[in-house]
């Protein structure tokens, strides 16, 4: 029997942000008997592969949870095979921002290591002019540490007379927080099994749809991140309203 490919929803049916955990690299290296840095050798693939199909499709901006304030927790030679897989996609940027893509990162890069930090700034200030899809990635990322970072900010501006606590809006939180001037997530996608948000964008998933399925990262492929859209572009998003 033939199928025929299911058609990429109408753009105005597709979300402008879309938010991914990126789970299940370490499940998909354990049965094939490989080590867990092979998982996500096999996750940094897919990474290139999911932020370029968004990019041809004209997603505005794409999320990828990398890195979270808790995986320093794993083993030291995980962490680390981490931070190089990152700086090895950062020094072949070049090939992504020949396709108009945008970079940026969000997180505390205070912990990095100088040479990731220099290359971070470098793809990020190259690449602010590109219109294509822009790619954040997430690393050192946590939610709730976000937030404590945007308070301390306006606190520190409370303080200095810039700003009246009653001057503190939603708003302004809002362009205090690492996504700065991103728009809210419309639809997060969390491959691998599990359905939960692990501290994820809390803020701007507010009114996300949620969309959870058990393919590993490292096999989600092209056709279920359009699968996702289109299940997304069936959606009924009320905003609290009726
Ligand atoms: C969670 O799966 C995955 C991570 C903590 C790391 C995600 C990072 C990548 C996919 C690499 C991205 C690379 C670039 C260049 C952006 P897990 O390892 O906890 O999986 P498990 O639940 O199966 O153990």
């Amino acid at each position: 029997m033939l199928f025929r490919k299911k058609a990429a929803p109408a753009p105005d049916r597709l979300p402008r942000h879309v938010a991914v955990i990126m789970d299940g690299n370490g499940r998909w290296a354990k049965r094939r008997g490989l080590p867990r840095t092979a998982g996500h050798r096999a996750g940094a693939k897919t990474f290139e592969t999911i932020s370029r199909r968004a990019n041809a499709l004209g997603i505005d901006t794409m999320t990828f949870y990398a890195f979270s304030t808790e995986n320093w927790k794993r083993p030291a030679e995980e962490v680390s095979a981490l931070m190089d897989l990152f700086a090895d996609y950062l020094r072949r940027i070049e090939q992504f921002q020949k396709e108009n893509m945008r970079i940026r990162f969000l997180g505390d890069p205070a912990p990095l290591s100088d040479e990731l930090r220099d290359l971070m700034r470098q793809a990020q200030e190259q690449s602010a002019g590109f219109t294509g899809t822009c790619v954040n990635l997430a690393i050192n990322y946590g939610g709730r540490d976000e937030i404590v970072h945007a308070a301390r900010q306006l606190a520190g501006q409370a303080r200095d007379g810039i700003l009246t606590p009653d001057a503190i809006t939603e708003a302004t939180l809002e362009q205090a927080l690492y996504t700065g001037d991103c728009p809210p997530v419309d639809l997060l996608i969390r491959p691998g099994g599990e359905a939960r948000i692990s501290n994820f964008l809390l803020w701007q998933s507010a009114y996300a749809e949620l969309y959870f399925c058990n393919t590993l990262w490292p096999d989600f492929g092209p056709d279920d991140l359009d699968r996702a859209l289109a299940w997304f572009a069936a959606r009924n998003r009320r905003f609290g309203g009726v």
